[in-house]
């Protein structure tokens, strides 16, 4: 089978080498934190999974990535926050029976309980090339239109060892939108600033014709993440 060129380079950023450094953060302070948050209020009041919905809400709004009738695979998606929103957004319910139905298949390593209009692959590992070809399944001959990743590896408390298994998570989502994602789809991915996100982000730049960095306000200050909203899928040009 011929390869392409963006698929190796993508298949190279996964093997990169790893450094350390030490992180730490007591949990009272995580608790008082998460007492006083107002998106943490706000998710329970408006019957969010999490807080962080309000980070894909607020880039849905701006962006407007998500439509009615698109197939949307939401990666990383305990315990379900995205999907809910990526569901409301694509009427994966049906709920609106003025406007095309969607779908939303949502995958995670942890159990996920049930979301209204979701295909749940949990329990799995996204990497894996048997949750690879569920999704495949479950997509039934259509490529999808979004592919959303709030992944995010185990804190291991090394940040630069954190960081780097991110990128190679994030590796993973771009290999496979190179040959599932359809023409003009949107990929968004939660990275950590530091290194590796910049070879990332050239070959984002190679695959999409426009890739914005992406902080939303609902993201934490503090918190070192960002997110990539790369538009407008090339597609792939097969190498004999
Ligand atoms: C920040 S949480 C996602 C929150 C989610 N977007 C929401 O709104 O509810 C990150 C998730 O990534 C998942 N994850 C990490 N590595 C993964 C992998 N290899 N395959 C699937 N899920 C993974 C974790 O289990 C965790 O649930």
């Amino acid at each position: 089978m011929a390869l392409t060129k963006k698929v190796c380079r993508v298949w190279r950023l996964c093997t990169q080498d790893m450094g350390y450094r030490m992180k730490g953060t007591s949990s009272r302070q995580w608790i008082q934190r998460q007492h006083n948050d107002i998106y943490v209020k706000r998710a329970r009041a408006e019957n969010w999974r999490c807080r962080s919905a309000f980070k894909l809400l607020e880039i849905d709004d701006k962006y407007k990535i998500l439509q009615p009738g698109q197939l949307v695979i939401d990666i990383g998606a305990a315990p379900g926050s995205w999907t809910q929103v990526a569901c409301q957004r694509t009427n994966a319910t049906g709920i609106d029976s003025s406007r095309p139905r969607g779908r939303v298949i949502s995958i995670d390593l942890l159990p996920i309980s049930k979301i209204p209009g979701a295909d749940v692959l949990d329990c799995m590992d996204f990497t894996s090339q048997d949750c690879q070809e569920k999704i495949i399944l479950l997509s039934e001959g259509k490529k999808p239109d979004v592919m959303l990743s709030d992944m995010a590896p185990n804190a291991s408390g090394f940040k630069e060892f954190d960081g780097r298994l991110l990128v190679s998570l994030v590796s993973k989502v771009l290999q496979f939108s190179v040959t599932q994602l359809a023409v003009n789809g949107t990929v968004l991915v939660k990275l950590w600033q530091g290194s590796g996100c910049r070879e990332l982000t050239t070959v984002m730049e190679e695959l999409f014709t426009s890739v914005k960095l992406v902080k939303p306000k609902a993201s934490r200050d503090d918190s070192r993440e960002i997110y990539f909203l790369c538009q407008k899928f090339k597609g792939l040009e097969t190498t004999e």
